[in-house]
């Protein structure tokens, strides 16, 4: 009998405990062996739950306990959590996490402990709530060089951005409701700052790429900026603003990778990912483009991933499969400055036509775009493929004679 210790019984925890109980049976005949979980750590009291005597408060209690083989870390954070899962590892247990900011950060030290213990270190759930996405890239896709990842990573932005799009609903009001279904952080910036995605991304890219990227060297920015107005533009030209992880093997075999609102154009696969849904497009230089869709952020999802996970981790009790990928430097990541993409700008001005001009002399020719609500001393354009260098310059210039309003960069998949 495999005994199984869950860290953790908020929203993930408790739909980990309710989901494994649900399908227990079936479990134990995909593990190929009985399954319990016997305890639960929480700092709260629950005596009220069915699972009440599984309850403890002292990680020692599980640590110390031969007969816990898995552990599972839904506690989100690194603190406790780094160091219970390092502990639980270096004791010889194997750890499935669905903790995102611990495998962006501490990924490549915990694979490593988890490879010299001969344990596994599973992380399924921390990208894309209950896509399968970490496993297909680890071992279906391992024909391919990855040339590129896209993806909808973060299940309350797109909430918020499908509302803003569809419903002309404003920012706070959409992200209450988000918060209300549970799809939103404890601490909802880190959804709409882009720094959810942005470990998202990080953990794809060091899977994809074989290195560990590291969030600090990413460019991250969220959503706090887009306005109902820059919505109302990108639809005249059939498309949407969605906040994209990108993340790009250039020819030097640096990265290119960033997190930010982008304008996609409607006939992409990923314009029409709505609602908490994420969507993943990984593309392998003998597949193609290949796109992983469904819900990317709640209870249920999430705990599918996290019980997959203990599944596995018990089905290779005796050898480690985990993933690996290895420590990185900071000349792995290409410099923010030079990532080509078009550009939208808004821009307001007293002197439109000087302005028609300037954007002229700065850019060459671009692409002006309508709105039914454009007032008279505005403009809107989409630009040409650049650096961001160059339209960070242009902007800068710009600026001295007239107001921009908003910038998004314009991503092709
Ligand atoms: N807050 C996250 C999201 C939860 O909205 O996607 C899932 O990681």
């Amino acid at each position: 009998m495999a005994k199984i210790a869950v860290l953790g019984y908020g929203v993930v925890g408790s739909g980990t405990v309710e989901v494994f109980y649900k399908s227990k049976e079936n479990l134990e005949k995909k593990a190929g062996e009985p399954l319990d979980i016997k305890y639960i750590l929480d700092v709260r009291e629950f005596p009220d739950s069915p699972y009440a005597d599984k309850f403890v408060k002292d990680f020692d209690v599980i640590l110390n306990d031969p007969e816990v083989s898995v552990v599972s870390e839904v506690i989100g954070g690194i603190d406790p959590a780094y160091g219970f899962v390092r502990s639980a590892l270096m004791a010889g247990k194997s750890v499935v996490t669905s903790n995102k900011e611990l495998v962006a950060v501490k990924g490549a030290e915990l694979l490593k402990i988890a490879k010299e213990k001969n344990v596994n270190f599973f992380f399924e759930a921390s990208v894309g709530g209950g896509i399968p996405i970490i496993k297909p890239i680890h071992a279906c896709l391992e024909a391919n060089e990855i040339d590129e990842i896209a993806g909808i990573l973060n299940g309350t932005t797109n909430f918020i951005l499908t509302k803003m799009i569809r419903d002309g609903m404003g920012f706070e009001e959409a992200l209450k409701i988000a918060q209300e279904l549970g799809y939103a952080e404890r601490n909802p910036a880190a959804d709409v700052e882009g720094t959810d995605a942005c470990r998202k991304i990080c953990i794809l890219a060091s899977l994809a790429f074989g290195k560990h990227v590291y969030p600090e060297s990413v460019h991250t920015e969220g959503i706090t900026k887009v306005t109902l107005q820059d919505v109302e533009y990108i639809d005249s030209c059939d498309s949407k603003i969605k906040l994209i992880g990108c993340a790009r093997r250039e020819d030097s075999g640096e990265i290119s990778i960033g997190v930010f609102p982008a304008v996609i154009r409607n006939e992409s696969q990923l314009a029409g990912v709505n609602d908490v849904f994420n969507a993943i497009l990984v593309r392998g230089d003998a597949t193609g483009d290949v796109v992983f869709y469904g819900k990317g952020a709640g209870k249920l999802p999430t705990a599918s991933a996290v019980v997959s996970d203990i599944v596995s981790a018990v089905k290779h009790s005796d050898t480690s499969r985990s993933l690996t990928w290895s420590d990185s430097e900071q000349s792995f990541i290409r410099p923010f400055e030079k990532f080509t993409c078009a550009h939208y700008i808004r821009l307001s001005s007293d002197n439109i036509k000087a302005a028609e001009s300037e954007v002229a002399a700065l850019f060459g020719e671009v692409e002006y775009l309508s709105s039914k609500n454009r007032p008279e001393n505005e403009l809107a354009f989409i630009t040409k493929v650049i650096p961001e260098n160059d339209a960070q310059n242009a902007c800068e210039k710009l600026s001295q004679s007239a107001k921009i309003m908003g910038r998004l960069r314009v991503l092709d998949y």
